[in-house]
């Protein structure tokens, strides 16, 4: 396992870009990073729908600059490029949805603007580490379980098309010896700033927003549906650990855990901890059916073994301190703001 003095020698004092910053795993991840003592830059063009929120970076140690605009915005990738260190690509819209109307912007958001992001790496930061976060849901169906990175890719719906795509780019520049490109395939985050107000998050903020709303919750179908939910730290230490460590030709980590637990006992054991009810059965709605993966478990091995990382969080844990964060208001509560500057250099908070 790598230790934590291996991962502040890594970084501190490291200039490092993390683009989709003021985002759920984004914030986590840059203010990690501040907290080793990096020199961070956020790129975030606070996308309508997704999870960004300039409070999501507010308190914490060290200090974030932050840069909203579009990642393929040359002038602002070239600001934030030049003389960095490492990037972390995280900038995507994460809805999941069958509906055709919405994959033009997902196009927009995970394929057109990474390409011309990718293309500002080479130009302003050539041979750069990148390390893009994918998801699980470039595999599909699982055609076994634990899934490992031998599976085969058959996305069941738009966004896991140009997540593969935004990979599959991030590769062939590796290839091309252009970028010192990772990928990482993820499974279900959940923790502290996932954004709680947007649909199609995920059912882990589902079932958060409705327990801290005092709702009870709703599982759809049997519930019986495995799942490895990962806690947002964990997380963030496995894309630290694909940013520090050198990879060779090992260029896709699947990030998971573990431990596997039923869509119903997670709803349980949310419902105990939040002093709710048993959760409510309602039938599987028809228009989740077409991208519903079924049953899903992550093979670490690869993960464990070449990035020296492992999973340390339970469920229990996690989603205890997921209800604490917001139940205490953790928000308001921080007080120290944050410089935060436009692309043409207005300042937007202070
Ligand atoms: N949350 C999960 O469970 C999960 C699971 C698998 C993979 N991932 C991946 O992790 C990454 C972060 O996800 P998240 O949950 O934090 O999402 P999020 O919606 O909370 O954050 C994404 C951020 O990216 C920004 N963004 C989107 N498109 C942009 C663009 N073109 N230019 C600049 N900024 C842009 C948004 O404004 C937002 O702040 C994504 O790549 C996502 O695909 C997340």
């Amino acid at each position: 396992m790598v230790r934590a003095e291996q991962l502040t020698n890594a970084y501190e004092g490291r200039r490092i870009l993390v683009t989709g910053g003021l985002g759920f795993l984004g914030s986590n991840l840059a203010l990690a990073l501040a907290d080793l003592g990096a020199d961070v830059t956020v790129l975030d063009s606070l996308a309508a729908g997704c999870g960004g929120d300039p409070r999501n970076i507010v308190g914490g140690s060290g200090s974030i600059r932050v840069v909203v605009a579009d990642i393929a915005c040359a002038d602002a990738a070239a600001d934030c490029l030049r003389g960095c260190d490492a990037v972390f690509n995280l900038a995507a819209e994460i809805a999941h949805t069958a509906h055709l109307d919405a994959a033009a912007r997902d196009l927009s958001l995970n394929v057109q603007s990474q390409l011309e992001f990718l293309a500002h790496c080479v130009k302003y930061a050539p041979g750069v580490r990148v390390v893009y976060t994918s998801t699980r849901q470039v595999y599909g169906i699982p055609q076994y379980l634990p899934v490992d990175e031998k599976h085969t890719t058959q996305p069941l719906d738009f966004n896991g098309v140009h997540k593969l795509a935004a990979s599959q780019y991030h590769l062939l520049l590796w290839r091309m010896g252009q970028l010192d490109s990772v990928v990482l395939n993820l499974t279900n985050i959940y923790g502290p700033r996932i954004a709680l107000h947007l649909p199609q998050q995920g059912f882990l903020a589902n079932f958060l927003a409705r327990a801290l709303r005092g709702d009870g919750l709703e599982v759809f179908g049997d519930g019986e549906q495995l799942r490895d939910p990962l806690y947002v730290t964990d997380a963030v230490r496995s894309i630290l650990h694909a940013g520090a460590i050198s990879l060779g030709t090992n260029r896709v980590f699947n990030i998971g855990n573990p431990e596997t637990h039923s869509i119903l006992d997670i709803a349980r054991l949310l419902s105990k901890l939040a002093g709710l009810p048993e959760p409510a059965i309602r039938p599987f709605p028809a228009e989740l059916r077409p991208i519903d993966v079924g049953s899903y478990a992550t093979d670490v091995r690869h993960a464990e073994a070449v990035l020296g990382w492992r999973a340390t969080v339970s469920i229990e844990e996690g989603l205890a301190n997921s209800l604490r964060f917001y139940g205490k208001e953790v928000r308001t509560e921080l007080s120290r703001a944050r410089k935060m500057t436009s692309v043409d250099g207005q300042e937007l908070i202070a």
